[in-house]
C-alpha cells in the first residue's frame, strides 16, 4: 500500500512538470523570435551574397577548365596532366595558364589552332604514265583533286618534311587478263636511318586468268584487280615514302582508279 501510494505521487508531479516545461520555452521563443525579426534581413542579405560571390567563382572555375581541357589536345600542355615527369616546363606552363591572367591563355588556344592548320597532307593521283623506275609508281601532284601540303613531291616520292604519326593510303587498280600474274602492292618508306627500303604496308596476290565464256566477251576483254592499303606510321623528316607494283605494266591508268595519299594526325 504505502509502496504504490510513494510510487503514484511521483507520477503526478511528473506530469505537472512537464506541463510547465512545455509552456515556459514557446513564451521564451516568442519573444527571441521578435527580437530575432530584427536580425533576419541582413541575415538574408548576406546569405545572398554569398550565394553570388560563390557563383563568381565557380564560373571562373568553370573557365579556366574550359581552357585547360582545350590545351589537352596540345603537346606542350600534355606535361600539365603529368607535372611530376616534366619538372620546370609543367610549372613555366601551370604558371602560364595558371592565375597570371586572361591574357596568356588565347595564345596557348591560338598556337594549337595554328599547328592544326600547319599539318601536312597529300593527295595524289594515277598519272597517265604511272610506270617509273625501279617498279616505283609515278603519281600526278597537282591539279584537278592533286595536292601536297607541306609535303613534297618529286618522281613518285613524298617527301616527309614535318616529324609525327600520319595516316598514309594507296590504292591501285591492274587488269590481270593475261596469263598468271604475281601482283604485289606495297608502301614502301625510305629512311635516312636504313641503308635500305622499308616496307610499310602490302598486298599479294597471284592470279591467273580464267578466260570467260564467249557471250561474255567483249572486245577489250579485262579482268581487274584492286588492292587498298592504309595504316598510321611515325615518320621522320626526311623520309620517303613511294608505292611499289610487281607488274607495273598492269596498271590500269586512270587518276581516280589509282592514288595515294597521307596526312599527319598528331602532333
Ligand atoms: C614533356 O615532358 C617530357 C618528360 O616527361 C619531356 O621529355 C618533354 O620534352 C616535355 N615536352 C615539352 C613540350 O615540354
Ligand atoms: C630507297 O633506298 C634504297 C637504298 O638506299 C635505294 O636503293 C632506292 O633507290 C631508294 N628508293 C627510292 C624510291 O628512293
Amino acid at each position: 500500500m504505502a509502496e504504490g501510494g510513494v510510487g503514484t505521487c511521483p507520477q503526478v508531479f511528473v506530469v505537472d512538470s512537464q506541463a510547465t516545461h512545455v509552456s515556459m520555452p514557446s513564451e521564451k521563443k516568442q519573444r527571441w523570435m521578435r527580437g530575432g525579426q530584427r536580425f533576419f534581413l541582413p541575415l538574408v542579405g548576406l546569405v545572398v551574397f554569398g550565394l553570388i560571390v560563390e557563383g563568381c567563382f565557380i564560373y571562373k572555375l568553370y573557365k579556366k577548365t574550359e581552357v585547360i581541357s582545350l590545351c589537352r589536345l596540345h603537346p606542350l600542355c600534355q606535361n600539365l596532366s603529368n607535372p611530376s615527369a616534366s619538372g620546370q616546363q609543367g610549372g613555366v606552363l601551370m604558371s602560364q595558364v595558371g592565375p597570371r591572367g586572361e591574357s596568356n591563355e588565347i595564345p596557348v588556344v591560338q598556337h594549337h589552332l595554328d599547328q592544326i592548320q600547319q599539318r601536312p597532307f597529300a593527295h595524289l593521283m594515277g598519272a597517265n604514265k604511272p610506270v617509273g623506275e625501279s617498279n616505283v609508281v609515278l603519281w600526278v601532284n597537282e591539279g584537278g583533286e592533286a595536292i601536297t601540303h607541306n609535303m613534297r613531291y618529286d618522281t613518285g616520292r613524298l617527301l616527309v618534311e614535318k616529324e609525327g604519326y600520319y595516316y598514309l593510303y594507296s590504292k591501285v587498280q591492274l587488269n590481270t587478263a593475261d596469263e598468271c600474274l604475281l601482283i604485289q602492292h606495297k608502301v614502301m618508306k625510305n629512311t635516312s636511318a636504313y641503308g635500305h627500303s622499308i616496307e610499310l604496308m602490302k598486298s599479294k596476290s597471284f592470279r591467273c586468268w580464267t578466260p570467260k565464256p564467249p557471250s561474255q566477251k567483249g572486245s577489250g576483254a579485262e579482268d581487274l584487280w584492286n588492292s587498298f592499303l592504309a595504316g598510321i606510321f611515325h615518320l621522320q623528316s626526311g623520309d620517303k615514302i613511294f608505292v611499289t607494283l610487281e607488274n607495273i605494266q598492269k596498271i590500269r591508268p586512270g587518276s581516280v582508279d589509282n592514288f595515294m595519299g597521307a596526312f599527319m594526325i598528331f602532333p
